[in-house]
């Protein structure tokens, strides 16, 4: 089969949906591919790259399957031919009069931005792919516009303190921000109604502020829900505290098939310090700014910048074709079982229902829910009784063992040999002390305490070898005892220690 590669026809789009090495692999499927003259130029993908990488430069129309970026042109779409295969980025979800275009032609039509999010899609999922270049590229554009370091300094000519950013809405593109403004040597705070975002955030170096709601909880299906009036309240505060003290805000927030809710009031943002940039990254779906103007960047009266780009992902063409080719190609991987250059649309496989808006002329659209392999929602936790508190010993009791411990060392006294007499006494001197002052040690260092004992078993197995030559055979039974034992405590110490010192050893 032919796959045909258009070039785009939405103005201002620079990405291509196959790159001269995503070519390469779809030969090795067995499909030929048929790159339309220019559709690489604004990537920065010469025709030549294309043959070179051995595509023919031709009509991608005629082609069996044929790859877009966006939802092709009314023109582009007439052109297809009887049985063709589209794969693109259609956004059934918010644009019913494509879908119903698409219905009435003998196509199948498959839209990328429709992958459910199980782990085995992750490979093909568009929306991923392109938010995370999307949040680097706003924190590129973000530091293009505040025009200061990011990181803070101390030079002969003075202190520069560090850029401080917030991230809210903590998704792909918001942990691509952390990572890349963290990177930068900012400070970087970010807040999510998903409190399962907190340790992400914190691994990429960034500070969870968390929204204290009660309707805060995990999600289970990986999206956020539209939140209540309490927490948007309650955010809308941190927001607010937030505003004056932060140098850029980059806001990511989106909630499947609504509008995107506002985060930012235009009172915050009248709040800013002069010079400060907010990047909307949702100013396509409504923009979570109030002042935020669709695909611009606009400068507020009080000289902060708000960018409203909705672009972000093509302002890094290169490598957002080569991803989004990606994609394609692990799309066609799994949708060409035989390698052998014929595609076979399974239908019970989730992914692939999962993007089929139309099948051969017959609309399938919306296809059936998928459970989401997102963090498993947390089950309610079982009230846990607080342990009894331990009594404590009564005076009679603690008085009643030191009595009777006495009375036993007297009695064994009294039945003792004379010379066994002084090595009693240190004996229970021993014990006594050793009670006190290994009792008083943090129970975290007992290990390494007891791991360094070896002298004191050492000294036990040199009276067990002195004693051991006697010719009494209770002598020699205690002394083998008491050299078996200190031997594992010596042996079995140093191999404690050795396990120790390797948990702090680096290789
Ligand atoms: P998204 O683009 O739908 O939303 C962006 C972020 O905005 C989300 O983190 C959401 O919680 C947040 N948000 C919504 N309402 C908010 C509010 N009022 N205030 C502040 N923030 C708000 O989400 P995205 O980036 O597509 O991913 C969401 C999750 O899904 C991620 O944790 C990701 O790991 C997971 N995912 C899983 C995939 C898979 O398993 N195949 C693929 C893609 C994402």
């Amino acid at each position: 089969m032919v796959i045909g590669v258009l070039q785009e026809a939405e103005p201002g789009e620079t990405r291509v949906a196959a790159t001269p090495a995503t070519v390469q692999q779809l030969l090795k499927l067995g499909y030929e591919v048929v790159v339309e003259a220019g559709a690489g130029d604004a990537s920065s993908f010469s025709d030549a790259a294309y043959v070179e990488a051995g595509a023919t430069i031709g009509a991608p129309l005629s082609a069996d399957i044929v790859f877009g970026v966006n939802a092709p042109a009314k023109a582009q779409l007439d052109g297809l031919k009887q049985g063709a295969t589209l794969v693109s980025l259609l956004s059934p979800r918010l644009d019913p009069a494509m879908v119903e275009d698409l219905a009435k032609r003998p196509i199948t039509a498959m839209s990328m931005d429709a992958v459910p999010r199980i782990s085995r899609a992750q490979s093909l999922d568009v929306l991923s792919s392109m938010a995370n270049i999307a949040g680097y590229r706003a924190v590129v554009e973000a530091a293009h516009a505040y025009g200061r370091f990011f990181t803070g300094q101390v030079t002969a000519a003075g202190k520069v303190n560090p850029a401080k950013v917030l991230v809210a809405g903590v998704g792909v593109a918001g942990l691509a921000a952390i990572g890349a403004a963290g990177s930068l040597g900012a400070i970087v705070y970010a807040t999510d109604p998903r409190p399962e975002v907190a340790d992400q955030v914190k691994s990429l170096g960034g500070e969870y502020l968390s929204v204290e709601s009660a309707e805060v909880e995990v999600s289970a299906t990986g999206y956020a829900k539209e939140m209540s009036d309490d927490y948007n309240t309650r955010a809308a505060a941190l927001y607010a505290e937030l505003a004056p003290d932060v140098d850029i805000i980059i806001t990511t927030a989106l909630i499947p098939g609504r509008p995107a809710p506002t985060l930012i009031t235009a009172d915050m943002v009248a709040s800013m310090k002069r010079g400060s940039v907010i990047v909307d990254m949702a100013a396509a779906n409504g923009g979570n700014v109030e002042g935020t103007v669709k695909g611009e960047a606009v400068v507020t009266e009080n000289g902060v910048t708000i960018i409203g780009y909705t672009d972000l992902a093509g302002r890094l063409p290169a490598q957002a074709s080569q991803l989004y080719g990606t994609n394609l190609v692990n799309l066609m991987k799994l949708m060409t079982p035989e390698k052998d250059g014929v595609l076979v649309l399974d239908f019970d496989d989730v992914v692939q229902r999962g993007i089929t808006v139309v099948r051969d002329g017959e609309l399938t659209w919306p296809p059936p829910e998928v459970q989401v392999s997102a963090a498993p929602a947390a089950a309610p936790k079982a009230p846990v009784e607080p342990p009894a508190p331990k009594e404590p010993m009564s005076d009679q009791t603690r008085l009643g063992i030191v009595l009777t411990a006495a009375a036993i060392f007297f009695g064994l006294v009294a039945i003792s040999p004379a010379t066994l007499v002084p090595h009693l006494t240190v004996f229970a001197l021993a014990i006594v002390i050793g009670y006190y002052v290994i009792g008083h040690v943090h129970h975290a260092l007992h290990t390494p305490l007891m791991s360094v004992t070896n002298a004191i078993s050492g000294i036990i197995v040199v009276g067990g070898l002195l004693q051991i030559g006697r010719h009494d055979d209770t002598i020699t039974a205690v002394s083998t005892v008491a050299i078996l034992l200190a031997s594992i405590n010596v042996f079995g110490g140093f191999a404690v220690t050795r396990r120790m010192l390797a948990m702090f050893s680096r290789s």
